[in-house]
């Protein structure tokens, strides 16, 4: 690849490794206690069944415990409300994680708000999302969120007024990252636009932003005339195409046309190996915070 290139590229499968072999040497500091981490994941939706396998991989090998429940798709809510009572209550579990999406049928919200927030890692629980309101740092912050502001600080993105663009308003990406980013901090501090499917004149929104963040789901939606020039680019799409060539039958491709936007980004995140590893990464960041914080409130 073009040298050029090549320095365009934010790195996050580099990133999140450094940030990884930090907390295993944090968390061998407590041998033998070890922090624990409970999934819940109800029916069979392939990237759920991925993504839960690969977290819970990335966790035995920095030494944290994990455990899964696994339920049919028709699960009641009742019973999924069991299991998150008794994983509140256990106090080998110190983060748990309902993976999303849930089946039609179950009242995401209602379950989310029956984790305990001191428990609630992926901090999409209410006390959670109202204290990132608050700004409020006791809390926990939402994995992919987290992992985009260490990105951008890792790759020396300036977000202090800066116009950052959002596309998407979802509970796992967008609302939570514009109330980050917006932060009245030195580390935040930018000037935040949360687009969705009804925003008008989205075109010259896009032209005035100088970071982007494509968190809408539509595979290479984002193409190199929607962009200024030096824009930096941050992909959170992740959708999965039959590809025949490929040995696993699928591609995954994100919401950014990499090979246009390139030609007019400073930086840029790929898919994958941008993203998708920061939000493993920055799970196992707050489990170890839950664990630490259970650990001190029961000296
Ligand atoms: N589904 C897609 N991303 C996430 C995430 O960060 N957490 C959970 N629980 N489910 C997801």
């Amino acid at each position: 690849m073009d040298p050029s290139v090549n320095k365009k590229i934010i790195d996050g499968n580099s990133i999140a490794r450094s940030i990884l072999q930090n907390l295993v040497q944090e968390i061998a500091k407590f041998k033998p206690l070890q922090p624990g981490l409970t999934f819940i994941r109800a029916g069979n939706d392939p990237p759920s069944v991925f993504y839960v396998n690969r977290k819970q991989k990335v966790a035995a090998e920095i030494g944290i415990r994990s455990a899964v429940h696994l339920f049919e798709e028709k699960v009641s809510e009742r019973q999924l409300l069991q299991t998150i009572d008794k994983c509140n209550n256990d106090p080998s579990t110190n983060g748990i994680l309902v993976q999303m999406p849930l089946p039609p049928h179950l009242n995401q919200q209602f379950i989310l708000n029956s984790i305990h927030p001191h428990k609630d890692v992926d901090g999409f629980n209410a006390v959670n999302l109202g204290k990132l309101c608050k700004e409020d740092d006791s809390g926990f912050i939402p994995c992919t969120p987290a992992g985009i502001f260490e990105l951008l600080k890792a790759s020396n993105v300036k977000v202090e007024g800066a116009h950052i663009v959002i596309l998407g308003r979802s509970l796992i990406v967008g609302k939570p990252l514009a109330l980050l980013l917006c932060q009245n901090k030195p580390s935040a501090n930018a000037t935040v636009t949360l687009c969705h499917s009804k925003t008008h004149g989205l075109e010259s929104i896009l032209k005035s932003a100088d970071i982007i963040v494509a968190a809408i789901g539509k595979a290479l939606f984002l193409k190199g005339n929607m962009v200024k020039d030096n824009v930096v680019v941050i992909d959170v799409g992740i959708t999965r195409v039959n590809d025949p060539a490929h040995p696993k039958g699928y591609s995954i491709l994100g919401d950014v046309d990499f090979n246009q936007v390139i030609q007019h980004a400073s930086k840029i995140t790929p898919v994958p190996g941008g993203v998708g590893p920061m939000t493993i990464t920055m799970l196992m960041k707050n489990t170890f915070q839950a664990f630490k914080n259970q650990l001190s409130l029961k000296s």
